[in-house]
């Protein structure tokens, strides 16, 4: 594996991140430990937003905030500039709280409570990406209310095959998400918005999965935008103004992975959409790219003390760790790869197969199958590199296991962003009705 950002192998033989020896990490923080390169994700940011200011100046990069949603990365984010893409009340709440703009959020989601979509209008958000029919209603009532006229862009499904997990692909034909190009359900849904009085609409969104490694889905989605922008104008006599191309960047999770440099993915978005809006003479719209995966997934690690190690003899060897499922679900959801070393013993060179196992009660509970580590020992400190995104923010109680804490490393220093939580935080919010309380006196 070639390490992402500040990650190395320091004098000591032992891995190290934002200059600290993890050893020393573990020893302060304890384990499981999720580690977050500040400078990583800076260097993610300037990667997108540079190449496409240059390229492209009317255009917005917006940190898909699903990836890993928290105060100090939006801090991060938005002293970088980049804007934010929220799809929940709770994500927006923390983006308010974190002092980001509301004119630079885009609020998504298929199915927005009317609660969110009360307070993404009260609290100015930029944009509403509409998803579903139902709420078309429910905004237009809301901004009335308000006197408010809500931008709106409407989120379509291009139909475009990209190569990633099936879950993870977005515009199958029977995704959930988005209005079919193909047989006139976006277009409905445009003409309803412009039917009414409270709702303006602003432009298109798609997204067409994650974790893709090749250009050529992303420059099928602006050939397929783009004929459906001038499908608009000519037919309709409709504008769009911003055309928003949503995330999918991949990030290296194993040597496997091939991912581009941001700056691969932009070039070949934006001059695919040049080229289109001169072919198709249309108005060039506003560029606006989503990335997620790709400002936060490298620049994590996560940290874990190996406890049992069993081996059932002529079949497989477990180390099991203190994380597990409860911290990074992605190999039970997705059958995702990581890579890893053990952090103690990071240079030696002689390997042995081994399943990394988590501690929750599920045969599932698997961290990475079949991964060479060397000899490992209980008490040896394992690192999972590429956990910066979809872990912390996927992460739940299960089995009432403590979400880890989340420490941010720059330059030699650690803080933590995420406290860690307590046997009292996990049972804080249960609550016992009178009369059971009463039936155990
Ligand atoms: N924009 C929209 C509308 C999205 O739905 C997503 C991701 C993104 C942007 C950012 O995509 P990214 O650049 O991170 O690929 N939990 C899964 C990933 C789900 C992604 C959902 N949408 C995982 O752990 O792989």
């Amino acid at each position: 594996m070639n390490f992402c950002g500040t990650t190395k192998i320091n004098s000591d033989g032992h891995l190290e991140i934002g200059g600290i020896d993890c050893l020393n990490l573990v020893r302060d923080y304890g384990t499981p430990l999720y580690a977050i390169d500040e400078s990583c994700i800076r260097k993610a940011c300037k990667g997108f937003k540079d190449i496409l200011t240059e390229q492209y100046p009317d255009s917005s990069v917006l940190y898909a905030s699903k990836a890993f949603c928290a105060l100090a990365i939006y801090k991060i984010i938005q002293s970088e500039g980049l804007g934010l893409d929220v799809v929940s009340g709770g994500e927006l709440y923390t983006a308010l709280k974190a002092g980001m703009s509301p004119h630079n959020i885009y609020f998504h989601g298929n199915n927005k409570s009317s609660n969110e979509l009360n307070y993404a209008v009260c609290e100015n958000v930029y944009a509403i990406v509409i998803d579903s029919d139902s709420e078309l209603d429910t905004l237009n009532n809301i901004a009335e209310n308000k006197g408010k006229i809500q931008k709106v862009l409407v989120r379509v499904n291009p139909g475009i095959d990209a190569h990633t997990h099936r879950f993870i692909q977005t515009t199958r034909p029977d995704s959930k998400f988005g209005f079919a190009l193909s047989d006139g359900t976006a277009t409905e849904i445009i003409r309803k918005i412009y039917a009414k009085k409270n709702l303006k609409f602003i432009g298109l969104h798609c997204h067409i999965g994650s974790q893709i490694f090749e250009l050529k889905p992303f420059e099928l989605a602006v050939e397929k935008m783009t004929d459906y922008i001038r499908l608009l104008n000519k037919d309709y006599g409709i504008e769009v103004d911003e055309l928003n191309m949503g995330g999918g960047y991949g990030v290296k999770y194993t040597d496997e992975d091939k991912p581009l440099k941001p700056q691969e993915y932009v070039s070949a978005i934006v001059s695919k959409l040049k080229e289109c809006v001169l072919a198709k003479k249309i108005k060039a719209p506003k560029l606006i790219i989503e990335p997620g995966r790709s400002i936060v997934g490298e620049a994590g690690i996560t940290l874990y003390t190996v406890g049992s190690v069993k081996e059932i003899k002529g079949l497989k060897k477990y180390i099991a760790t203190d994380g597990g499922m409860f911290e990074n679900p992605r190999y039970a959801l997705y059958q995702s790869k990581y890579s890893a070393v053990i952090a103690n013993k990071a240079s030696e060179s002689k390997y042995e197969k081994v399943t990394v196992a988590g501690k929750c009660c599920e045969s599932g509970d698997i961290l990475i199958e079949d991964i060479d580590l060397p000899k490992t020992e209980s008490g040896d400190i394992l690192a999972v590199f590429t956990t910066g995104a979809y872990n912390y923010s996927m992460a739940s109680n299960y089995n009432r296991n403590a979400i880890p804490p989340v420490v941010l490393v720059n330059n030699g220093k650690s803080e933590y962003i995420i406290k860690p939580q307590s046997y009292e935080d996990i049972i804080s919010r249960d609550a016992v009705p009178q009369h059971l309380e009463k039936a155990n006196k």
